[in-house]
């Protein structure tokens, strides 16, 4: 059985593997491969070009997970990526450079739809908003298991910040903050995404999710709040799960 291709490009590596769409797992272990830098369209596209040449008998559509906006293929942000992703048709790109067709998917839409499939969203109707917390913060919002693109919920401002920046993971590495500390300002983004989207679940997603039992307790809102369940998995499932749903339509 031939399966889809998910990728999920990252800022220190890139992973890709073959999925299995009727569990939402890989079907072959996953090829890692640092991430080069800079990471321009044209370098990471040879390293795909390597984890895909990886599966010799893979034929099937390939998604790929961005970090940044995509609107019909075209990445039109980079907050945490090289700026030269801007504007690019990366879609077309990339369709190039594999010789078969690509479709790229913004990294938190793409854990959100795999959650929403698959994972902890599962089932659960009304609105959901995956929240992923990285380098930056991402986020899907999920609508009775549909997914509403592009919500950039991280690059909200509070304070007078933009939340990613003071909120991330990488805020609580570059500061040092304890579990409580970074609760603290937590809570505060989650309460304002909280009173501005009155969601039924929030899901929490990104590499931090494993250590759930450290921080999620301390997160202290009205709406109902769990750890996401694919983890390192959801970007390649969900971007694998894109490239199968959008193979052969226009968009
Ligand atoms: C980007 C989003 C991305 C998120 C997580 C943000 O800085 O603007 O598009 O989903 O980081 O990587």
């Amino acid at each position: 059985m031939e399966h889809p291709f998910g990728i999920d490009f990252g800022g220190t590596g890139i992973k890709g593997a073959p999925v299995d769409l009727a569990i939402g797992d890989f079907a072959h272990d996953r090829v890692r491969i640092d991430t080069p830098k800079p990471a321009t369209p044209q370098a990471v596209a040879a390293v795909f070009k390597q984890i895909v040449g990886s599966f010799p008998d893979s034929t099937k559509p390939v998604g790929v997970t961005v970090p940044g906006i995509v609107r019909r293929g075209v990445v039109l942000s980079a907050a945490n990526i090289d700026p030269s992703w801007i504007h690019q048709d990366a879609d077309a790109i990339f369709t190039e450079a594999l010789g078969r067709e690509v479709h790229v998917v913004n990294d938190a839409d793409a854990a959100g739809l795999a959650e929403a499939e698959y994972g902890a969203a599962r089932g659960r109707r009304g609105q959901v908003l995956v929240i992923t917390l990285g380098t930056g913060i991402g986020s899907a919002m999920i609508w009775d298991g549909e997914l509403v693109p592009n919500t950039e919920l991280g690059h909200l401002e509070l304070d007078g910040a933009v939340a990613e920046v003071t909120t991330a993971t990488s805020a609580r590495e570059r500061e040092g903050l304890s579990w409580e500390d970074w609760a603290t300002r937590l809570t505060a983004y989650f309460r304002h995404v909280e009173r501005l989207f009155t969601p039924d679940l929030f899901v929490v997603g990104g590499g931090v999710s494993k250590s759930w039992e450290k921080f999620g307790h301390l997160i202290e809102i009205d709406t109902e709040i769990i750890p996401a369940k694919l983890q390192n998995r959801a970007g390649i499932v969900g971007a694998a799960l894109v490239a199968h749903r959008k193979a052969g339509l226009e968009d």
